[in-house]
């Protein structure tokens, strides 16, 4: 590792083993499937066979006669409670359950509440739907086609398939240097439709107590405090009467953040039936109907001076949302963060136009592990300085060199108005071409070019790159919200009268190891082992008010409120130690001290020996002390943080791959990954996070794709179809960091949960069009597609 290494300094951050493991390994997790209430009823959901189609009827009466059904909802049933269509995310409202019309295939038109999950299935094959098909838009592109059928007449005078139009940066300054350009290269790309596909799928167990008229939500939720404003919103329960409860969860990758039409109608089950309700998705309903992401149709366009210096970008996007605009993002971002589509280059121009269209297809657009659409930003940018590279012959490393931004430009203010708060990319990518051995392999790589050219047999190797700027921490009150809640996370933190501590965060963690790394930060503040720490989290009768997890949210916003709350606990002791120790608090001094069970200590400035400990301290703030007016007798805080910006990690990746130019199969060979993620609280976890990460970028660009056919009926419906990288495509991860801190977190923390999601993706493209000398094709680079792309046919995914 190399950087700033004294941010690190300090008890509590080190790759300590994670607490949670325990449980989890030994099968001890407890999720949303494993919860068995008394009288427990289940449910399943009947969707819909076709794309598009009105419905004339649904004829429930042969399903209610099953001897184990106890309750039948369809979309009338919800009407007549005012909870046929609920707001989404993103100003637009979706079906729970479809009255008018089916919109996307394995939309959920009904649910049955049965004694046993069988019988719910059973009788779903029960009911009766009379359809009537329409014709559906699957392609984007032809989606506002004049003669397009309307997706959403529900809507009032609606006439197109229209959703937003939405543009950033200044479209004059940028023609301007386009129009003095030595060089316009041009590209059209897709980042096709891909799934989060978390291990588990997305589940509730509802139970509405109808004496008291509390509601308990057991779920999959990655934003258990906004779900119970949505439940008091769309059910007209109090939402003080609302208690969710997110158990552990099996990944989420943002797939867990929306609300699903099975989480309500297991609350209406309840409340019809007066019995606790589980409805868990099986993985085809998970693949079909719950959030997707990705699916930006782009044209970007780069322009660069005669020495290769790049001048302006300017990119327009058509965006597939699917029947229902249900993107999960702040609500002024239309189209998330693609604004930092400039990257991590010093860019003087840009300008983007984003257009939002319906299609018969699930609705969604989730942030798959990454911060609201950079993923597709940074693909889009790194990919157009490949085709830059091939257009003008240059080496792509040396032109990335030659137009990053250096180090003296922070905090740097980007063309389209982001300000990054912190960064060294020249030495990022340094470090990657180093630990790749960067010119062995290109010598390498033209040796079997030349083996190629003479023998006709392959592989053949590419190197590919990039290096990308993530905007993580979302973000400020002032700019963010979602559904009108500021996208701020809360932090209570008491200290027990024996030394040991209780951390409750709005936060939620669905694996990335939160027990851990909240426990170290509260180490790290004041000195106590990570053991004496314990997390509490997803439970909102239980923990403070906030936006939950996804975006790598988590250590930018709720990492800097544990660390605040822990700071203001520091005070209090301080205070208390005050008194101890005779003397008045500002003679005081901190020690954290090594992380015992003792906690750090206080010292009288310049009397040696003279000390006390938080483990004393805390005793004594509940004892017969005698405190002065406004110290009060605990150490326990609460703060809300409100981030002044969001914090920007970044990474230099180089990927190497042989490709069979007889098969087009891709061998991921090597791949090197230089994160810096400002100050790491446990490494080991980083480099977990990365892993992950990584895979998901081989995923994307190999083999991942949510498919259509020309009717919409959905050809992805399982991981038979629906491709997951295993550890057979993914090769020994070679990690290596710098750290950057962020000068505006308490702890100089960055988020880096999705950065290797993020950077990965085009670094595997690059690579693999680099072996096949092909300027451009779309992912997934399937061994079919890149036979095509080598024989010179056009591919679509
Ligand atoms: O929001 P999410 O937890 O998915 O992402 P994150 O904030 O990037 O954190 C992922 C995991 O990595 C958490 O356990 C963090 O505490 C840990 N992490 C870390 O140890 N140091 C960092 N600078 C960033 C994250």
């Amino acid at each position: 590792m190399t950087g700033t290494l004294d941010a690190c300094a300090g008890p509590g951050f080190g790759p300590v083993p994670r607490k949670e493991d325990g449980r989890f390994v030994r099968g001890r997790g407890r999720f949303v499937d494993d919860i068995a209430l008394p009288g427990m009823l289940h449910g399943a959901v009947l969707r819909s066979p076709y794309a598009h189609a009105r419905i004339r009827s649904v004829d429930v009466t042969a399903a209610e006669s099953h001897p184990k059904v106890r309750a039948v909802i369809t979309g009338e049933t919800l009407a007549a409670r005012g909870m046929a269509w609920m707001p989404t995310f993103s100003h637009d409202v979706a079906a729970v359950l479809a009255t008018d019309k089916v919109r996307y295939q394995g939309q959920e038109v009904a649910f049955v509440v049965a004694e046993d999950r069988y019988a719910a299935r059973d009788a779903l094959a029960l009911i009766d739907v009379d359809y009537e098909p329409l014709p559906p838009v699957v392609d984007a592109r032809l989606a506002l086609a004049l003669d397009a059928p309307v997706i959403r007449d529900d809507l009032a005078d609606r006439t197109d398939n229209h959703v937003f139009d939405w543009e950033t940066g200044d479209p004059d300054a940028t023609a301007a240097l386009f129009a003095r350009a030595a060089h316009v290269s041009e590209c059209d790309l897709v980042y096709p439709r891909v799934h989060p596909a978390p291990l588990e799928t997305c589940g509730t167990v509802a139970d509405f107590d109808r004496i008291s008229g509390k509601l308990t939500v057991h779920a999959t939720a990655q934003a258990p405090h906004a779900h119970r404003m949505l439940y008091a919103r769309i059910a007209g329960i109090p939402e003080h009467h609302i208690r969710i409860i997110a158990p552990d969860i099996g990944g989420g990758f943002g797939n867990k953040v929306g609300m699903y039409p099975g989480y309500l109608c297991a609350v209406v089950g309840s409340i019809m039936t007066g019995a606790p309700v589980k409805w868990v998705e099986d993985r085809s309903e998970n693949l079909m109907s719950t959030s997707f992401a990705r699916d930006f149709h782009m044209h970007g366009e780069i322009a660069a001076d005669a020495d290769g210096h790049i001048l302006a970008l300017r990119v327009s996007v058509l965006a597939d949302h699917g029947a229902f605009n249900a993107t999960a993002q702040p609500s002024k971002f239309p189209a998330g963060f693609f604004g930092v589509f400039t990257g991590s280059y010093d860019i003087a121009a840009a300008h983007c136009r984003v257009t939002g269209v319906y299609t018969n297809k699930a609705p969604g657009g989730v942030a798959y592990a990454c911060s609201f659409r950079v993923t597709e930003a940074v693909y889009l940018v790194e990919r157009l300085v490949d085709v830059l590279a091939h257009d003008t012959g240059r080496d792509p490393a040396e032109l990335r060199m030659a137009n990053l931004l250096t180090p003296d430009r922070f905090p740097f203010r980007s063309a389209t108005g982001w300000e990054y708060d912190s960064g060294d990319y020249p030495r990022a990518l340094r470090t990657a071409l180093d630990t790749a051995g960067y010119a062995g392999i290109r010598a390498e790589q033209a040796a079997r070019r030349a083996s190629f050219e003479k023998t006709g047999k392959g592989p053949l190797t590419g190197i590919g790159m990039s290096v990308f700027t993530e905007a993580v921490g979302a973000g400020p009150r002032r700019l963010m919200d979602i559904m009108g809640l500021g996208m701020a996370d809360g932090a209570e933190l008491r200290v027990h009268p024996t030394g040991t501590a209780v951390l409750r965060l709005s936060c939620m963690s669905q694996g990335q190891g939160h027990e851990t790394t909240f426990a170290q930060i509260v180490s790290h503040e004041l000195g106590l082992p990570v053991d004496a720490v314990d997390v509490v989290q997803g439970d909102t009768d239980n923990t403070p008010f906030g936006l939950g997890t996804y975006g790598s949210r988590s250590t930018p916003v709720s990492g800097a409120a544990a660390s605040v709350a822990a700071r203001k606990v520091r005070e209090q002791a301080r205070q208390v130690a005050a008194v101890l120790l005779e003397v008045a608090a500002d003679d005081l001094r901190w020690d954290a001290g090594p992380g015992s069970a003792e906690g750090g200590s206080f010292s009288v400035a310049g009397v040696p020996g003279v000390s006390v400990s938080l483990r004393e301290i805390a005793m004594a703030a509940h004892g017969g002390l005698d405190l002065p007016e406004g110290v009060e007798g605990q150490l326990a805080a609460t703060t809300v943080y409100n981030p002044p910006n969001l914090t920007f990690p970044f990474g230099a990746y180089v990927c190497v791959v042989d490709v069979d130019p007889g098969t087009g199969e891709v061998d991921v060979r090597r791949f090197v990954a230089v994160d810096d993620c400002g100050v790491r609280i446990n490494p080991m976890i980083v480099e977990g996070q990365i892993h992950g990460g990584l895979a998901d970028g081989v995923g994307m660009a190999l083999m991942e794709l949510v498919a259509f056919d020309d009717d919409g009926n959905h050809l992805s419906a399982s991981f038979m179809d629906y491709l997951l990288p295993t550890a057979m495509e993914c090769p020994p991860w070679e990690l290596a960091a710098t750290v950057t801190p962020s000068p505006h977190h308490p702890l100089g923390a960055k988020g880096v949960g999705e950065s290797a999601t993020v950077g990965s993706p085009p670094a595997v493209v690059n690579a693999v069009l680099d072996a096949i000398g092909v300027r451009h094709a779309d992912m997934p680079l399937t061994p079919a597609h890149v036979w095509r792309a080598l024989q010179g046919r056009p591919i679509r995914p």
